[in-house]
């Protein structure tokens, strides 16, 4: 009797005090300010962060904590009114030469002209998996809600709960798909007017900088990496979650309203054939 309350007591610690990590609130005890010269800051006693941009510098953050899978919802305000030319990015990322990561991607553009929010996934190095889409709303507004829920089946990203994008594991047709590498948040908000905007034909105007955007209500249900071990259970929802019917017929809508290129459908781009992760969606 005392040994099985030892056990549960000693189990439920491990459950839910070491490994599943239920992360909210202070941005300064999840992020640090990795670049940009007090042009990053954390206000608001941790409760808004803001990236911004000049002609000499951009900046960034990234998270303190490495994960290995988990639920990571941010909510961002992108840079309002002229941001052609500029990039907010906040992807998770591992290091090394054969790392992987899942990106989301926001080219600015002209006043009343839409946003791209670009998507890639890289495992073990290799990425040219983007999809682009427009957003359903104006997301220099307001905040909006951008999440990544990573498990070891799927990848999948939504905006304001709405899915846009499931990447699954293709493992079993020899595609690697990302499970081994602890990945860190990282974002960053830099000048990309060479590509970003039209392809690169507008570029940043500078007489509008400093560039501005910010993040707040950061909310990540994961599994922390800590002395190089990370130990999850299956015992969590997002775990194990896959997308349900009515969020398949809202990802469907997402897709076909708003998504505007697709890796998969680029036959030109893959004379060799489409790449094989494409046929099991
Ligand atoms: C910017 O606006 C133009 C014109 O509407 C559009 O073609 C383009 O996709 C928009 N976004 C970016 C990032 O270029």
């Amino acid at each position: 009797m005392a040994t099985s309350n030892v056990n549960s007591l000693l189990l439920s610690f491990l459950l839910f005090g070491s490994f599943f990590i239920a992360a909210q609130g202070n941005l300064n005890e999840h992020f640090d300010i990795t670049w940009g010269d007090g042009r990053a800051q954390i206000l608001n006693n941790g409760q808004l962060l803001t990236l911004s941009l000049d002609k000499a510098s951009g900046s960034g953050f990234e998270s303190k904590n490495e994960y290995l899978f988990g639920n990571i919802d941010m909510q961002l305000k992108l840079v309002p009114g002229n941001s052609a030319g500029t990039v907010t990015a906040y992807y998770l990322k591992s290091p090394g030469t054969t790392w992987d990561e899942i990106d989301f991607e926001f080219l600015g553009n002209l006043s009343g002209d839409p946003y791209i929010l670009h998507t890639n996934v890289f495992s073990q190095g290799k990425g040219n998996r983007e999809q682009q889409f427009y957003l359903w709303f104006d997301p220099t507004a307001d905040f909006h809600t951008y999440s990544i829920l990573w498990n070891p089946q799927r990848i999948i990203f939504s905006v304001d709960g709405t899915p846009i994008r499931e990447f699954k594991n293709s493992e079993s047709i020899g595609v690697p798909f990302p499970k081994n590498q602890a990945m860190r948040i990282h974002s960053s908000l830099w000048n990309a007017d060479d590509w970003a905007t039209r392809g690169g034909l507008v570029k940043t105007d500078w007489s509008q900088a400093p560039f501005t955007a910010s993040y707040r209500n950061f909310k990540a249900d994961a599994c922390v990496l800590s002395n190089g071990a990370s130990s999850c259970s299956s015992n969590s929802n997002w775990f194990s979650q896959q997308l349900d019917s009515a969020s398949q017929g809202r990802l469907k809508w997402a897709q076909n309203n708003y998504m505007i290129y697709n890796y998969c459908t680029d036959s030109n781009r893959f004379p060799q054939g489409l790449p094989a992760e494409c046929n099991n969606s």
